[in-house]
């Protein structure tokens, strides 16, 4: 089919200043994105409880801005980008074990948990001269759903399973040690976290899986039943392996927010 230039040239016009309109959004879309968005040194944003490293009472100054963040952490802080923790929505978190009676890589998606924002800061242990903090949790109750896909040896048995999955821990203590860093940002600080050690225990905890890949066949219901049979020894296995994973999705996740948030805002006498 043939195309006159005249109505090629007629149609082009509007088409070219439509064009040129999306570019222009999309060109101030990008830069006032709220990811760029860097708090000023002044900003006293109501969901920072601030402290004074001159403070004798500085690690209870620390636990108070942590427990003053619950109630803005449920909803997500929009300017930093934080999303909402309750629930907690985590992408994907993969984990891996290679030694004792769990031997397996497993890969979490999708997970959805409700729980976590009950949390309680119990303590904490600072050293703000090399930017160390210790954080005793307490969370009562924490539920998780998701997808997992696993491979490995559980208990001397080769195993290969995949599908839904439903996790309930109860009680649970956690110690999260932040190895930070001062970072300058065109003049500016902020704290980096390089690090950051989890370690929990559970005073109860449960799991159930469901098979999707063996699904209504014996294998299937036989995996089942095997891996939940057998879920508080796997939970056990696996804490390290799960504990290096939460520290990395939580570096990241503080990262997010506390390099928005210069050093003066949260740590008013810092330097
Ligand atoms: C992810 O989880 C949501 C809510 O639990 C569910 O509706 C959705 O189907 C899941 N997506 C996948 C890809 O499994
Ligand atoms: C948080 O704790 C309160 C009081 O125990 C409880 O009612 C609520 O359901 C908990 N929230 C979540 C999301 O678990
Ligand atoms: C969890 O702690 C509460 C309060 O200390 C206690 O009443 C409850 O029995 C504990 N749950 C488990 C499973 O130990």
């Amino acid at each position: 089919m043939m195309v006159t230039p005249s109505y090629t040239a007629a149609a082009d016009r509007p088409v070219s200043m439509a064009l040129r309109a999306y570019l222009l959004i999309t060109v101030i879309a990008t830069f006032s994105r709220p990811t760029e968005a860097v708090l000023s040194v002044n900003a006293t944003p109501e969901y920072i409880h601030s402290c004074r490293k001159a403070d004798v009472q500085f690690n209870s100054c620390i636990k108070e801005t942590f427990n003053h963040l619950r109630p803005y952490l449920i909803d997500g802080i929009e300017e930093l980008t934080v999303p909402p923790i309750e629930p907690l929505v985590i992408p994907k978190m993969q984990m891996e074990n290679g030694h004792g009676a769990v031997r397996v890589r497993a890969i979490l998606s999708n997970m959805t948990i409700h729980g976590a924002s009950n949390y309680t800061v119990l303590n904490v242990r600072s050293d703000m001269n090399k930017y160390r903090i210790d954080l005793g949790l307490f969370i009562p109750h924490i539920e998780a759903t998701g997808n997992y896909d696993v491979n490995g040896n559980v208990l001397l048995l080769p195993v290969r399973s995949r599908g839904e999955f439903w996790a309930s821990f109860e009680n649970v203590t956690a110690l999260a040690k932040l190895y930070g860093v001062e970072v300058n940002k065109e003049g500016v600080k902020f704290m980096k976290t390089e690090r950051l050690g989890i370690g929990f225990k559970l005073e109860k905890s449960d799991f159930k899986i469901k098979d999707a890949i063996n699904m209504q066949n014996v294998i299937g219901e036989a995996m089942n039943v095997f891996l939940n049979e057998n879920s508080a020894e796997i939970i056990e296995e696996m804490k390290p392996a799960a504990s290096q994973a939460i520290g990395k999705h939580f570096k990241n996740f503080l990262n997010n927010a506390f390099l928005q948030i210069p050093l003066k805002v949260w740590l008013k006498d810092s330097e």
